[in-house]
């Protein structure tokens, strides 16, 4: 095998390690897209000059947004990018990675647009038709990372994804704190409107870049496919490592398309390659990411920290969003180090841990919450963020990346990213109903809510355990073969068993290439 894209030699793969960073630093833009344009709405409907715009007025309260009006703007989002993750299959299908990303940056602008009117049902269709693009960006990103990454370092790679939707949320709340005083409708337009310098930048970047040499083999281009390797690799596309690179991929695709018609049906069948568990482990995947309760911070935090009677809860979302980028970034490093499965463990044991203590401690406190056990709660919030950061958060979209077969990867990337969606938008509506107080017969939990999320947190750990093997250091053609030959029992043994890396079904199919 060849030194590119999942490739193994070593002097080839370190030439081409610079092409793979540049490649990665554009495509990684998709996800300031995603962080920025879901942290700016909260900020935004906060803002005075647009509930001015957009909500009501009462004599006896002044201007005000109905919490249906409020709930319907920041949910919508979730909406249109679920299907638009959906959309990701035909997008990058039919027109590829590359151009499907640049595709949905043309559809994200025009939702951009569209929410610079004054006019609340433009405004709404905005975030709907902004969420497409967002979804389907939150798609083909991490799969054209995926598809272009030197094996030894696509950890860091897709992890990068997840980094830049952490700087996306860091950037909107500065933005935000920013604009927030201007007036004629620029306080708000202004942090809406520097998306459309995001959306540049990515344009700018995939159309500069590559197509995935992996897509063009699959639509049977193979020439096309050899430069584009070439030009990953920094390698002529007649070079001999391109060629072994371009063998080793087609080789694996016709076992696949052997076995796979690649439809929506392949993805679930249990074939030779495993189509449903794996397509079925993306899916329960991204799903256990957002059942960690992530979101229940970034969306809920603040309102959160002041319910818990923290005087100034602006600063400690802040800090929040400091840990979840400072954290990222260590996370993103110990992806090709420590690898998937051991991350994913050790994260959800923490956060479950983190969880606990904050359910306790907000419990025991019971409303009057003192000096010591505020630092408390915010100690552990920001070491349950930092756990997430350095596992589910980036681990969750790594793997999502690489373990689908590539005769149906772009169906079964779409339902995993939708699910995330799905998921992500039911935890997002129904929190407000779980944890505030009502007279109207809702749950009422307050704090008791992180008791769930650390009950969850147990779920992650015992779906990793039994569903997730490591992938670390291999190629998506050597993963797709672990997954082929771990079909007998005797591997599913080993599988269990492969907290150690002595004994995991990579290693036996690294020693039996060998
Ligand atoms: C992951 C999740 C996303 C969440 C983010 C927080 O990317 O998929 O929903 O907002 O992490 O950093």
């Amino acid at each position: 095998m060849g030194g590119g894209p999942g490739g193994n030699g070593a002097g080839v793969e370190s030439k081409s390690l610079f092409w793979a960073i540049i490649m990665s630093a554009f495509a990684a833009f998709g996800g300031i897209l995603f962080g920025y344009d879901t942290g700016t709405i909260g900020g935004v409907i906060a803002m005075s000059d647009w509930v001015e715009t957009f909500g009501k007025y009462d004599s006896s309260i002044g201007w005000y947004l109905p919490t249906n009006d409020s709930s319907l703007v920041v949910s919508i989002l979730s909406a249109g990018t679920f299907f638009g993750a959906l959309l990701s299959y035909p997008v990058g299908d039919m027109v590829g990675r590359k151009w499907g990303i640049v595709s949905a940056c043309g559809i994200f602008v025009l939702g951009v647009g569209l929410q610079m009117d004054t006019k609340w049902a433009t405004f709404i269709v905005g975030r709907v038709i902004a969420g497409l693009g967002v979804g389907i960006v939150s798609c083909l990103v991490p799969m054209y990372q995926s598809e272009c990454a030197p094996k030894s370092i696509r950890g860091l790679i897709v992890g990068l994804y997840q980094l830049a939707i952490t700087l996306g949320a860091l950037l909107a709340a500065i933005v935000l704190n920013s604009t927030k005083d201007r007036s004629n409708h620029s306080s708000w337009r202004t942090p809406i409107a520097v998306q459309f310098a995001w959306a540049a930048i990515l344009t700018f970047g995939m159309i500069c870049l590559p197509e995935s040499p992996r897509y063009l083999l699959l639509k049977g281009r193979t020439d096309a496919a050899r430069v584009a390797l070439g030009r990953l690799m920094t390698l002529p596309a007649d070079a001999e490592e391109v060629d072994k690179e371009c063998r080793e991929i087609s080789d694996a695709l016709a076992i696949e398309m052997a076995h796979s018609s690649g439809s929506y049906r392949d993805c679930f069948r249990n074939n030779e390659d495993r189509n449903g568990f794996r397509t079925w482990t993306g899916i329960m995947l991204q799903g256990w990411q957002q059942l960690t309760g992530i979101n229940f911070i970034f969306y809920y935090g603040t309102t959160f920290f002041k319910a818990s009677g923290i005087s100034n809860p602006f600063i400690i979302t802040i800090i929040a969003d400091v840990v979840n980028t400072a954290m990222t970034i260590v996370g993103v490093q110990l992806i090709d180090r420590l690898g998937r499965r051991r991350l994913l463990l050790i994260g959800a044991a923490g956060m479950c841990f983190c969880e606990f203590i904050v359910a306790i401690v907000g419990v025991t406190a019971d409303g009057s919450v003192n000096l010591a056990a505020q630092r408390v709660l915010i100690a552990f919030v920001c070491v349950y963020i930092a756990f997430f950061e350095t596992s589910w958060g980036p681990v969750g979209w790594v793997v999502t990346g690489e373990i689908f077969p590539l005769s149906v990867r772009a169906k079964s990337m779409s339902l995993a990213v939708a699910s995330n969606w799905l998921w992500n938008f039911g935890i997002g509506y129904a929190t407000p109903y779980l944890v505030n107080k009502s007279t109207t017969g809702t749950a009422n939990l307050g704090v008791k809510v992180f008791f769930i999320w650390g009950g969850t947190c147990v779920g992650c750990f015992i779906f990793a355990y039994f569903f997730v093997p490591e992938t670390r250091g291999l190629s998506l053609e050597q993963i797709d073969r672990m997954y082929r030959e771990s079909s007998s029992m005797f591997l599913v043994f080993f599988w269990v068993l492969s907290f150690s890396d002595l004994v995991s079904p990579a290693c036996i199919v690294v020693a039996s290439e060998a």
